[in-house]
């Protein structure tokens, strides 16, 4: 996505181009898949790196823009995906350019480090996600959420550390990164073809069942 990153106030169509460019060359390029560190984490030099970050994900209503969703909730997540997430980001098979940013410097070990960080849930008891879902909305996509059971859990937690909690994660981002995966532009040979043939109705009933459970929290605290 170099291409993309450079180009301001050119216009949205070569920008478009760059964006489909780069997702064809993601899909197109074979990734190595990617594995949790297993390296010693400490999670009190994880809060001191991951201070900055605090500025977007500790702040409960921060929003990205264009396209305008939730910043995701990190603490409360699974150390293995934060892992995973991280080095995607690092390596460019996962875009967003703040983010791709953010990661680029960071060594395993401070990826480790921040990891374990969020990690730990903190003081605060478990959240829901911001949502602007109706009830029935939220029973629908609970009756979809079947077949997302087996990996994500009952209620959005998941049933390994390698797979991201979705339980109290913020609706809106939700339903942008199931419409990612749709699209193409997060790769993951699990997710897409899972997500392939659902209408932009259903992914927004999943994401409005999944952030109405308790389970990460906005800010893990000190
Ligand atoms: C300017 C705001 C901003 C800052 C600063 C920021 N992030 Fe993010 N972060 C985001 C946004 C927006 C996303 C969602 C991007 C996407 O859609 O892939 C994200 C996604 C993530 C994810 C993936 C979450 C998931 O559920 O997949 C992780 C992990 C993460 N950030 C960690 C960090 C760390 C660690 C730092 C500091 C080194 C940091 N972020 C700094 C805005 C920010
Ligand atoms: C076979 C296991 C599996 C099943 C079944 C599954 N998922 Fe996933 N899901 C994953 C994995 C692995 C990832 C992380 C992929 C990545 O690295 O982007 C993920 C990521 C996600 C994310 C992104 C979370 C974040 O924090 O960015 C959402 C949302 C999601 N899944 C929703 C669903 C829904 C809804 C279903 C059912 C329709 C489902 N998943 C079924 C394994 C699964």
């Amino acid at each position: 996505m170099s291409a993309g990153s450079r180009i301001s106030g050119a216009g949205w169509i070569p920008l478009l181009l760059a964006a489909i460019a780069g997702a064809a060359h993601a899909q197109e390029q074979q990734w190595p898949t990617l594995a949790p560190l297993a390296l010693e984490a400490d999670p009190e030099r994880g809060a001191r790196i991951a201070y900055t970050c605090t500025g977007c994900h500790g702040v409960p209503s921060y929003q990205n823009v264009y396209p305008t969703y939730h910043v995701p909730k990190v603490w409360g997540q699974n150390a293995d995906y934060i892992e995973i997430a991280l080095q995607a980001y690092r390596r460019g098979s996962r875009f967003h350019q703040t983010m791709q940013a953010q990661a680029a410097s960071l060594s395993d070990q401070d990826i480790a480090d921040i990891a374990a960080y969020f990690a730990e849930r903190g003081e605060e008891s478990p959240e829901r996600g911001s949502s602007a879902a109706s009830a029935a909305q939220i029973d629908a996509g609970q009756r979809r959420a079947t077949s997302c059971v087996p990996c994500h859990g009952e209620a959005g937690i998941a049933q390994s550390s390698q797979w991201p909690d979705l339980a109290g994660q913020h609706a809106s981002y939700l339903e942008q990164a199931l419409k990612q995966y749709r699209r193409g532009f997060r790769s993951s040979m699990v997710m897409a073809p899972l997500v392939a043939s659902l209408d932009d109705e259903a992914l927004a009933e999943l994401a409005a069942y999944y952030a109405a459970q308790r389970g990460l929290t906005s800010f893990g605290g000190e």
